[in-house]
């Protein structure tokens, strides 16, 4: 395998990622991947985002190297400095409407660039599974496209079957009371080798009365274009996902690859040069490692929400209380932004009861956090990279999905995986302090997780690299 292409240059890939948390973080250690193997590397922010990195990790954080350079592109949305998370609808709406113009002259001002041998010439766009105009772009110019999808199979497979609802009148749904009436526990039996699907089990952009609801229109569009890709790459592991891998190969005609725990494989990749590259969006705070230095092994409950999640203030309550009544000691991680409408308040009553058990911040280094011997699990909203951090980790999870195909991650982490338990959507204290201490106390959970963390080691593997590297330029536009 080399980093040479037919023209004897460097294999140059422009990484496009969905500009939101989830989908930077797997995206940027896919980058980092494929520079340790030569790879020339242009890395495209939206504008919003590249001002927030540059925010959070300091002025120089994105000069990059030579051979990893940062270029930006408007999101389509008006300009804003908040720091808060984009609304995700509108994010959605904006960048597969707007975006490819820009990318368009992103590309040309690269080929510019190439020809005046200032870079080498581009020889593959990766495209997020949510950034698919690029796909559309690398087909117009002809250019090799890899679609990574950053987000579970058993997502995919989820998200694959909205145009079928939608063909068969199941969604949208007739009703608002349909979530709640059991409509939702509708079994979903005609998704080969994927039993006891339900259709609460469905990313839950279905969860809709609105035939032009953005969400749902969008993942049509997206799960479409997939099937224009040159290859499609996958941010999980062969052993993790098996069925809902086989059910993709079967639906797409690009080929497949895992791309295997993108954060062991990075971590063997090693790459000290790409130290100083990282994708946090908010500040972290390192005070939590201090904190959980001194604690005992396997003895903490870490609670995060990831980016995007928000509850209300009586959700935040029930969870307080529900920690608060565990006697467990617990890291909860509180982003600012968590609380709909409004600011984070934590009764001194609970601040009391609690006082030299818990710690509390706004945003950690979750990984460093996740592999430290005190934490013994992980309360979590089940967004994919959590997950998969979670078992790369061997740690359970209590959980508690808030959308997307975060409910499609937590019945595979609860039902197939076997190292998880459930919170219901209705958050009630005596029902958190009951999983929190089944979890943390539970042995039979931590050896599973222990078990998957082990298969997750073994998956380790850069054959997606070389897959990358053999992709064939699609057919003349
Ligand atoms: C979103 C969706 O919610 C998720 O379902 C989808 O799979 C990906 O995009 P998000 O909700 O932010 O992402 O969750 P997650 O996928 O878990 O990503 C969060 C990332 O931020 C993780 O890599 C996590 O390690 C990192 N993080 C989070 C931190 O580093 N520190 C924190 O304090 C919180």
């Amino acid at each position: 395998m080399g980093s040479i292409s037919d023209e004897g240059k460097p294999h140059h890939a422009v990484l496009v990622p969905f500009p939101s948390q989830g989908h930077v973080n797997p995206m940027t250690k896919l980058a980092k991947v494929l520079h340790s193997k030569g790879f020339h590397i242009t890395f495209v922010n939206t504008e919003f985002n590249h001002k927030r990195l540059l925010r959070s990790r300091g002025p120089n954080a994105l000069h990059g190297l030579p051979d990893f350079r940062y270029v930006t592109i408007p999101d389509g949305l008006p300009p804003s400095d908040a720091d808060a998370t984009q609304h995700i609808p509108s994010l959605c709406y904006s960048t597969s409407h707007t975006c490819l113009a820009p990318f368009l002259e992103l590309m040309a001002s690269l080929k510019r660039s190439a020809s005046a041998g200032l870079v080498p010439p581009v020889t593959c766009i990766v495209s997020d599974g949510g950034m698919t105009f690029s796909v559309k772009a690398a087909n117009i110019l002809g250019i090799p496209s890899v679609l990574f999808w950053t987000a579970s199979s058993c997502g995919f497979v989820g998200y694959y079957q909205y145009g079928y609802l939608v063909d068969k009148g199941i969604v949208p749904l007739k009703d608002e009371g349909d979530v709640k009436n059991g409509y939702l526990e509708t079994k979903v039996d005609w998704i080969p080798k994927i039993h006891n699907f339900r259709l609460r089990d469905i990313p839950s952009f279905i969860r809709t009365t609105d035939p032009q609801d953005i969400m749902l229109n969008y993942f049509i569009g997206e799960i479409e274009n997939a099937h224009k890709a040159s290859i499609v790459v996958i941010n999980t592991f062969d052993d993790l996902e098996k069925s809902s891998l086989d059910y993709m190969s079967s639906v797409l005609s690009a080929p497949i690859y895992t791309v295997g725990p993108l954060p062991l494989l990075l971590r063997q990749t090693n790459n000290k040069n790409l130290s100083s590259i990282g994708s946090n969006l908010w500040k972290e705070d390192s005070s939590v490692l201090h904190w959980l230095h001194s604690q005992s092994p396997a003895s903490v409950l870490y609670v995060n929400y990831g980016s995007v999640t928000t509850m209300s203030s009586h959700q935040l309550a029930e969870f307080a209380w529900g920690l608060a009544t565990s006697n467990q000691p617990f890291l909860w991680v509180i982003r600012p932004d968590l609380v709909e409408g409004g600011s984070v308040v934590l009764s001194s009553d609970f601040k009391k009861e609690t006082e030299g058990r818990g710690m509390i911040a706004s945003w950690c280094s979750q990984e460093d956090v996740l592999n430290h011997p005190a934490v013994g699990g992980f309360l979590t909203h089940c967004g994919w990279n959590s997950t998969v951090e979670s078992v790369c980790a061997g740690k359970p999870v209590v959980c508690w999905p808030f959308f997307a195909e975060q409910q499609t991650n937590c019945r595979y982490a609860c039902v197939e995986w076997g190292i998880g338990v459930e919170v219901g959507p209705v958050v009630e204290r005596e029902e958190v302090r009951r999983l929190v201490v089944e979890v943390m106390e539970g042995k039979l959970m931590r050896e599973k997780a222990l078990e998957w963390k082990r298969k997750a080691e073994e998956a380790t593997k850069d054959r997606v690299v070389e897959a990358i590297l053999n992709i064939k330029p699609p057919p003349a536009a």
